[in-house]
C-alpha cells in the first residue's frame, strides 16, 4: 500500500495471522511488527539501479543516486521505526571494478561525498559505521572519509550501520585463512582449536552477529559473492522491486513474511 502521510485512522483494520490488512498506516504497522521477534541483523543486496535509470532513459549513474537516496531512506526507517540494531548494506563488490570506469568513478564519489556530509547525522543518531571490505583498493579520498567516519563512530552502540564496499565473500574468507596462517605460523594462537568460534574472529564482520534476514530487490535469486560464510542459515526475501522503488512499506511486507517463518537451524522442533 502507499503511504500518504496521512494520520494513522483511530480504527485499525484487523489483522489476520500477524500480517497487516491492507490499508493499514505505516504506524500501525511498525507498531504490529515490533511486537513480534524482529531480525537483529537484517542485510540487504541493494540492486536494480542501473535498470531503474535505464527505464527512465537516464544515465545508470542517475540510478545511483536515487538507490543512495533510497539507501538513506532506509537506513532511518531501520534506525528510528524499527529499532533493529544491526543493518549491513552491500554497496561495491569486488566483481563490480569490471563496470565501466565513470560508473565505478562516480560511485565512489557518490559515497565519499556521502560519508563527508552525513558525518553529523551519524553522531546525532549514534550510529556506529564499519565498512566491509578491503580498504586498500579504494580511492585515497574515499578511503580517507571512510577511516574518520569509522574512527569517529566506533563507541557508538545504539545502531550498527556496515557497508560492504570492494567486498568479496570468498575474498574475506580467504584472507582469513592467510591471516589464521600467519597468526599460527608466528605461535599467537596459544594452541587455541581453529574451530568456527576462532574462524569468524577473522572475518570482517567479527563484531557482528550473523545475518536473519537477507534481502534482494532487483528480482535476481542469487547471493552475488555476498557473505557466504554469514548467510548459512539467513532467511531469504527477494523482490522485483528495484532498489530506489524500495519503501519502508515493503520492508514491513518483508518482514512479516519473515515473522511468519518457522527458522529450524537445521533442527526438528517438534520431534
Ligand atoms: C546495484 O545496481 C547497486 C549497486 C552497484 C550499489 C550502489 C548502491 C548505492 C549507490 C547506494 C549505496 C548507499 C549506501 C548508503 C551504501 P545495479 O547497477 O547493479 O543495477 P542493475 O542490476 O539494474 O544493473
Amino acid at each position: 500500500m502507499a503511504h500518504t502521510g496521512a494520520k494513522p485512522s483511530p480504527i485499525e483494520p484487523v489483522v489476520e495471522e500477524g500480517r497487516a490488512a491492507p490499508g493499514a498506516s505505516l504506524a500501525a504497522r511498525v507498531r504490529r511488527v515490533k511486537a513480534r521477534p524482529l531480525p537483529q541483523h537484517l542485510a540487504i543486496i541493494m540492486d536494480g539501479n542501473g535498470r531503474w535509470a535505464k527505464r527512465r532513459g537516464w544515465p545508470r549513474t542517475e540510478g545511483h543516486r536515487h538507490g543512495l537516496k533510497a539507501a538513506e531512506r532506509l537506513v532511518e526507517f531501520v534506525g528510528r521505526e524499527l529499532e533493529i540494531p544491526y543493518l549491513t548494506l552491500y554497496a561495491f563488490s569486488t566483481e563490480n571494478w569490471a563496470r565501466p570506469r565513470h560508473e565505478v568513478e562516480f560511485l565512489f564519489a557518490l559515497l565519499r561525498d556521502f560519508l563527508r556530509q552525513k558525518l553529523d547525522r551519524l553522531h546525532e543518531h549514534e550510529i556506529r559505521l564499519r565498512v566491509l571490505g578491503e580498504l586498500d583498493g579504494l580511492p585515497a579520498a574515499l578511503r580517507r572519509e571512510v577511516e574518520r567516519a569509522v574512527r569517529e563512530t566506533r563507541r557508538y552502540e545504539r545502531f550498527h550501520l556496515s557497508i560492504a564496499l570492494n567486498y568479496g565473500g570468498r575474498q574475506e574468507i580467504l584472507q582469513a585463512v592467510r591471516r589464521i596462517v600467519d597468526d599460527k605460523l608466528r605461535g599467537r594462537l596459544n594452541g587455541e582449536p581453529l574451530d568456527e568460534r576462532l574462524f569468524r574472529r577473522y572475518l570482517y564482520t567479527a563484531e557482528l552477529p550473523d545475518p536473519d534476514l537477507l534481502i534482494r530487490t532487483g528480482g535476481e535469486e542469487r547471493l552475488s559473492n555476498f557473505l557466504l560464510w554469514q548467510v548459512a542459515y539467513t532467511e531469504l526475501w527477494v523482490t522485483e522491486t528495484l532498489w530506489p522503488d524500495f519503501t519502508p512499506e515493503e520492508l514491513l511486507d518483508a518482514l512479516e513474511d519473515y515473522q511468519q517463518r518457522e527458522r529450524r537451524f537445521g533442527r526438528v522442533l517438534d520431534p
